[in-house]
């Protein structure tokens, strides 16, 4: 049976993470789940357990944490369905069936490419290998679960003919779900809606199952491909939170919503994503990717429901519909407002936080309490952009192998001086001086002397959180480290695992601009620590002074 609404399949923790640069600790993946979860999508494609043995272990955790019973502010009673992507060999389907065991509704996802470029170059195997495979491998999956969902990889440049027996191969051995990649962003709407139609006229027992579609956005075309489908019968859609994924990424999840919901007059289905987390849940991505929202962005983007032109405004004061196809609050973006001062407690401070979709309890909220009450201190009024701020800044980081304790640079047109003191590992203090270019380079320069884990600094950008001289300034920076051993593992290919450069990102947000520097320096740093840590779990004091 066809499902009544459009089926959400998130894969920000799969392909999402495949973009460069994106990677997360165990603990932020798993927010992240968490906040899927809420948000209401109906699949989480929790990783590709066979990638590496840390790779296997965050899918589990998921599959425990938030596929048994889904997380309290889910408004379904029934967990999301956990996935886990598989290559078309046998011990990668076994991998994805051991990690999504614990989920009450676990599902593997195994791929195999059908076009001829890749049946030519990459598999060397023909049309009827490539076939027999995916029947072995399909039914290898359905000996270890019911909910078995096949793409044929590269699908938007596959042979159709060849397509339909590649699906109904994929339907034999027990494929419930039928994923049509765009994998390289190659076709249009009208196409690739087209290509739909003829799936179901053409594949003998496709009303037995779903099909799915997961576009790449090469030509900017990824969401537009989606919903053309939909048109045609598709009723589940791959997407990724900003539309993060490899290369120029996936169709973004907030855009695929909103289309189906603004215009539901002409779709006539809809998702059962509660739209109003949409931006919150794209917040928290941005912060634990370090893959910035551009301001422009559509649903989400800070000028999404901003209203400049003199004409536009005059309008939206008479009417808010002449501008305006949706409300910010349908999607979760409320009007900053003046919040909190000086003089407010704990109590006001979670009930905000709550509010604002964050229901923080226990350490969390002594941390960010501590840190408002600071920052209350330097600035009058504090508003809600600024409680996000520091909020993300306490609790989205990577475990903190290294602390800042303290910080003094000396700047102007002589030497810029930099004197650091940290906590490593270990728990000891330790301090160091250096001179620099500027203060940045200064006081980065100190903490290497004392971190010792060399890196490139790739990007480094500051902005205000809010108006005002008093305004909190938050840092993102992405450094790569110089020593490549850990090069980013090309999940679906590993045989390129070393060829692509692994760059780590950390974010800090504080009144001087200086510390949040420093602050989000050494979150990446940590970051490559955990990450590293992550693989090989003996090495707790890796990084540590040598
Ligand atoms: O883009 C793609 O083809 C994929 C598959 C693994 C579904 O990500
Ligand atoms: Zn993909």
């Amino acid at each position: 049976m066809q499902p009544d609404h459009v089926r959400i399949f998130d894969t920000t923790l799969r392909d999402g993470e495949q973009s460069p640069g994106a990677t997360m600790t165990s603990s932020e993946k798993l927010e992240v789940a968490k906040t899927l979860s809420r948000l209401g999508v109906d699949i989480i494609e929790a990783g590709f357990a066979a990638a590496s043995p840390d790779d296997l272990r965050a899918v589990k955790t998921i599959a425990e944490a938030v596929g048994v019973t889904g997380v309290e502010g889910r408004t379904s009673s029934e967990p999301p369905t956990i996935c886990s992507l598989a290559r078309a060999h046998k011990p990668d389907i076994e991998k994805a069936a051991e990690a999504v065991a614990p989920a009450k509704h676990g599902r593997i996802h195994t791929f195999l490419a059908t076009s001829p470029i890749h049946r030519e170059h990459k598999l060397r195997m023909s049309r009827d290998q490539v076939l027999a495979k995916i029947g072995e491998m399909v039914a290898y999956a359905r000996s270890f679960c019911d909910d078995v969902e096949f793409s044929p990889e590269d699908a938007g440049r596959t042979e159709m003919d060849f397509l339909y027996e590649a699906l109904q191969a994929a339907i034999e051995a027990g494929a419930r779900t039928l994923n049509i990649p765009d994998t390289v962003g190659y076709t249009i709407p009208e196409e690739f809606g087209g290509r739909i139609a003829l799936l179901r006229e053409n594949v003998p027992g496709i009303e037995k199952a779903v099909i799915s579609v997961h576009c790449h956005n090469d030509l900017g075309l990824a969401v537009a491909n989606s919903l053309s489908a939909v048109q045609h019968g598709a009723r589940q859609v791959e997407v990724a939170i900003n539309g993060i994924g490899e290369r120029a990424g996936n169709a973004s999840l907030e855009e695929v919503v909103m289309a189906l919901h603004v215009r539901r007059d002409l779709y006539s289905i809809e998702t059962k994503v509660d739209t109003t987390q949409l931006t919150r849940a794209s917040r928290l991505v941005s912060k634990v990717t370090g893959m910035v929202v551009q301001p422009n962005k559509a649903i989400v983007g800070a000028n999404a429901f901003a209203h400049e032109a003199g004409i536009h405004q005059d309008g939206m004061l008479k009417h808010e519909e002449t501008y305006e196809i949706m409300r910010p609050e349908t999607v979760g973006a409320g009007q900053t407002q003046l919040v909190l001062g000086k003089h407010s407690g704990r109590h006001a401070f979670a009930n905000r936080l709550v509010e604002l979709g964050y229901p923080i309890s226990g350490d969390g909220l002594d941390k960010a309490f501590a840190r408002f009450k600071k920052l209350a201190d330097k600035k009058k009024l504090i508003t809600d952009a600024d409680v996000l701020a520091l909020v993300s800044d306490e609790l989205y980081q990577p475990e903190e192998f290294w602390r800042l304790d303290a910080i003094q640079v000396g700047c102007g047109t002589g030497m810029p001086t930099a004197t650091v003191r940290l906590t490593g590992p270990d728990g000891a203090s330790q301090t160091a001086a250096e001179v620099g270019t500027g203060p940045v380079d200064a006081v980065y320069k100190a903490i290497q002397s004392l971190v010792h884990v060399p890196a490139t600094l790739i990007e480094y950008t500051v902005q205000s959180v809010t108006e005002g001289i008093d305004a909190l300034g938050e840092v993102s920076v992405r450094v790569a480290p110089d020593e490549q051993s850990d090069a980013e593992p090309d999940k679906i290919n590993p045989q390129y695992a070393h060829s692509r450069a692994r760059v780590y990102h950390g974010h800090g947000a504080h009144t001087d601009v200086i510390v949040a520097s420093a602050k989000a320096y050494l979150a990446a740093i940590n970051r490559i620590l955990a990450i590293r840590e992550a693989k090989q779990p003996e090495s707790k004091a890796a990084g540590s002074a040598a």
